[in-house]
């Protein structure tokens, strides 16, 4: 941790104020595609070096104490790219997740899905579904792996699940609607992170991310460094939240 950062971490909580550290971060890991094409290779290999740069900014967050790390991984929309993409990614996610198995337990790190298991391929659910198992008790750093994750659709099935739970003639609050959201458990993103230029939410975490920090990097993913993060950390460090209220 650089000596700046590490003096901001420290002085979280102090004073009274809000957690100068996000406790939850989530990230819109974009510009693959780009990465590639900018080398004359075929967009498969951006995502191949996206997905060792998740790896590091995982190992960076667990460091940093980060508690939760949210990571688009593939969108409801993302079914629109060609179906070679598409296998391409899918195939790529399924191996991270048997391959790494040994990461994350070694790290003890708790691996959450958030999105439609159903729209997904049956050995990816099934994959996904074992490495939640296998790391259900952990409590350092949790990463949720958004797949198959729309903001909307997530709004969607948590009203339908609602409805279905529903006993009387009761209307729908904002907390109930939480509670029948992906993962109830989790808290809102703090800082929502967008790389390779582009500065909208694109249907990341729609709900939760009422009053995040937004913080955009013009930077491709597949070139984000451990001090990238530092960076957007000391951005959020500088935010004055105040959450619709008065200081
Ligand atoms: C957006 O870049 C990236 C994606 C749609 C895929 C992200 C997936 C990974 C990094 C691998 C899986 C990660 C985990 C943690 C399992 P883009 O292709 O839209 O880039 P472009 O805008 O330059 O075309």
């Amino acid at each position: 941790m650089t000596d700046a950062l590490s003096a901001l971490t420290r002085s979280a909580g102090q004073g009274g104020g809000p957690p100068a550290l996000p406790v939850h971060v989530g990230i819109i890991m974009d510009g693959n595609g780009r990465w590639a094409e900018l080398r004359k290779k075929p967009r498969s290999s951006g995502h191949r070096e996206g997905l060792r740069t998740a790896k590091t900014l995982v190992k960076a967050a667990l460091d940093l104490g980060i508690k939760v790390l949210s990571l688009y991984a593939f969108s409801t929309e993302n079914w629109k790219r060609t179906g070679e993409e598409v296998a391409f990614l899918m195939d790529l996610i399924g191996r991270h997740l048997k391959k790494e198995e040994k990461f994350y337990r070694e790290n003890r790190i708790r691996v959450v899905h958030s999105g439609d298991p159903a729209g997904l391929p049956e050995r990816v659910a099934g994959d996904l579904g074992d490495i939640r198992r296998l790391t259900a008790a952990y409590d350092g750093l949790t990463v949720n792996l958004a797949i198959n994750y729309g903001g909307r659709d997530e709004i969607v099935r948590g009203v339908n699940r609602w409805l279905k739970g529903r006993e009387g003639g009761e209307s729908l609050t904002e907390e109930a609607l939480s509670r029948c959201l992906d993962l109830p458990d989790l808290p809102e993103p703090d800082l929502i992170i967008r790389t390779g230029g582009e500065s909208r939410l694109s249907n990341f975490l729609l709900w939760g991310s009422a009053y995040a920090e937004l913080y955009f990097s013009d930077k491709l993913w597949p070139d984000w460094t451990r001090s990238d993060l530092e960076e957007a950390l000391k951005f959020y460090a500088a935010r004055d939240r105040k959450f619709g209220g008065l200081k």
